[in-house]
């Protein structure tokens, strides 16, 4: 990459985030040659007392595993662990910060061949931080750390504030101390291989053009699942539940893909301003659109309240007040907890008008995105049935990614949204309006979960949820012939 000596400052550095997530993207693009070792070094800050070798450690056991390792593994992963040393300070401590800022002028100087080089330079601060750490880190950042000899950019994770209010208090804090352009919103869903082929496969094939709409769509799933529980995360999942985890960020941004209007340009902004346009069109949510459960055994976590009414699981039907979705449902679904691990987008179409070959009755077409696991596209119809009959039959017109392109490794999600970091490209990052907007649909719900006005049902661990979701989709449209 162009442009200058690179610092990446992890902050958060020992927690399970840098650990798991932010390092080994770190070290994949390290090992694709991305951040060469002459021009690039990496900082950890946190609260524990650790040295440079104790951080490394840490770490370590996360990179081994991950998939794809070198053949020379060992000597590439002491190459990057070599790249990273550590500070540690508090979260609100001017000396803490100030000590970060030297060791981060200190990197530069050495490798930038002193301090007033006119080597432009760049600093990109991960926050690997509970959101509630947000603006002192953000402050101690803005007063201390800031890069006067280039760009300067921070990069945010969700929980992005709990309710349109608080989200809004920590966009303003956020905003006054950097601008729209220094602040990365990370939503990692935007990262995966799927949901960024979205308007990829919707605007550049002729066959999905004239068809995706509300003439032909019967209605719209988005689904997620997960087949195990909150594992020890009891305590933090508790104060967001699943709607505000997945459902109001990863799987309204996979919506918004699904369902916005044609960009001008794939320029980030144009593609974030119809974003914005498709979420103002979505109906505040009914009662009766929603359906909340919770898993049998959530509450023998000693952190959850024994009274506790935060949902593991939810059903929500989206409505979208326009010209091409009105009368479409989008089915949003998403638990822990549940039957299986599996991420899709299932797009339902009507029936077919005068069914001579009587198909209707055997199931509709439908184009399946599944974005893990083993990502995939696949679209379902009605051929004959291969033989002396004329019958149809369903069956499946199949892009399997690990089929057709077998020696692609395709990138995990923070690995891409780093490297779009670092290149400065904002297209797979959450803007403020675009949030705003996603806690504006969300927030009346939630308060009305919270005040006990919507109840959870509870569901067996292992199993698909409440039945009543079920009943719901079905009311909605989603007509399970086949399919999930
Ligand atoms: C995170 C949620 O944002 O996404 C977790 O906080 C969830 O609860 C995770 O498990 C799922 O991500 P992925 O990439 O495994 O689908």
């Amino acid at each position: 990459i162009q442009g200058g000596f690179l610092t990446v400052v992890v902050l958060g550095a020992s927690g399970d985030l840098a650990k798991k997530k932010t390092f080994p993207a770190l070290f994949n693009l390290f090992k694709q040659g991305f951040l060469p070792s002459d021009s690039v070094q990496i900082i950890g800050y946190a609260r524990s007392k650790l040295s440079n070798d104790d951080l490394r450690q840490k770490i370590v056991g996360y990179l081994k595993a991950e998939k794809n390792a070198l053949q020379d593994g060992e000597s590439v992963t002491k190459k990057f662990l070599n790249l990273i040393s550590y500070v540690s300070g508090a979260y609100d401590s001017k000396e803490g910060f100030v000590q970060l800022d030297k060791a981060i002028q200190s990197v530069e100087s050495v490798e930038n061949e002193g301090p007033d080089s006119s080597r432009s330079t760049r600093r990109l601060f991960y926050l690997a931080l509970p959101p509630s750490v947000y603006p002192q880190v953000s402050k101690m950042v803005h007063e201390n750390c800031m890069n006067k000899h280039g760009w300067t950019r921070v990069i945010v994770e969700k929980p992005f504030g709990k309710d349109l209010s608080s989200a809004e208090e920590l966009s303003k804090q956020l905003g006054e101390l950097f601008t729209e352009d220094q602040l990365y919103r990370i939503d990692h869903y935007l990262g995966k291989e799927i949901v960024q082929n979205l308007l990829v496969m919707r605007f550049a094939n002729r066959f999905f053009i004239p068809i995706w709409n509300r003439d032909n769509i019967s209605n719209v799933q988005i689904v997620f699942r997960e087949n195990f529980g909150t594992e020890g995360r009891g305590g933090y999942f508790d104060e967001y539940g699943i709607i505000r985890d997945i459902i109001q960020n990863h799987l309204l941004q996979v919506l918004c893909l699904v369902a916005m209007e044609k960009p001008v340009s794939v320029n980030p902004e144009d593609i974030r301003d119809e974003k914005v346009k498709v979420l103002k069109a979505v109906e505040p949510i009914r009662d009766e659109d929603v359906v909340i459960g919770q898993y049998e055994g959530y509450k023998d976590d000693p952190t959850v309240p024994d009274d506790s009414n935060t949902p593991t699981f939810a059903t929500v039907v989206l409505r979208i007040n326009n010209e091409r979705w009105d009368g479409v449902p989008f089915i949003i679904k998403a638990g822990k907890a549940l039957d299986g691990r599996k991420a899709e987008i299932r797009v339902q179409f009507k029936d077919v008008p005068g069914d001579i070959f009587k198909c209707n009755k055997k199931g509709r077409n439908e184009f399946v995105m599944r974005l893990q696991p083993s990502e995939a596209m696949y679209m379902k119809l009605t051929v004959k049935q291969p033989g002396l009959e004329m019958g149809g039959t369903q069956s499946e017109l199949d892009l399997s990614y690990g089929e057709r392109y077998k020696d692609v490794v395709i990138p995990e999600a923070y690995e891409r949204l780093l490297l779009d970091t670092i290149r400065g490209d904002q297209q797979h990052f959450v803007r403020r309006d675009e949030l705003k907007v996603a806690w504006e649909i969300f927030t009346p719900l939630l308060h009305r979960i919270e005040c006990g006005k919507i109840k959870c049902l509870t569901y067996p661990q292992g199993s698909r949820g409440p039945p009543e979701a079920d009943a719901l989709a079905q009311r909605a449209g989603y007509n399970r012939t086949y399919g999930y």
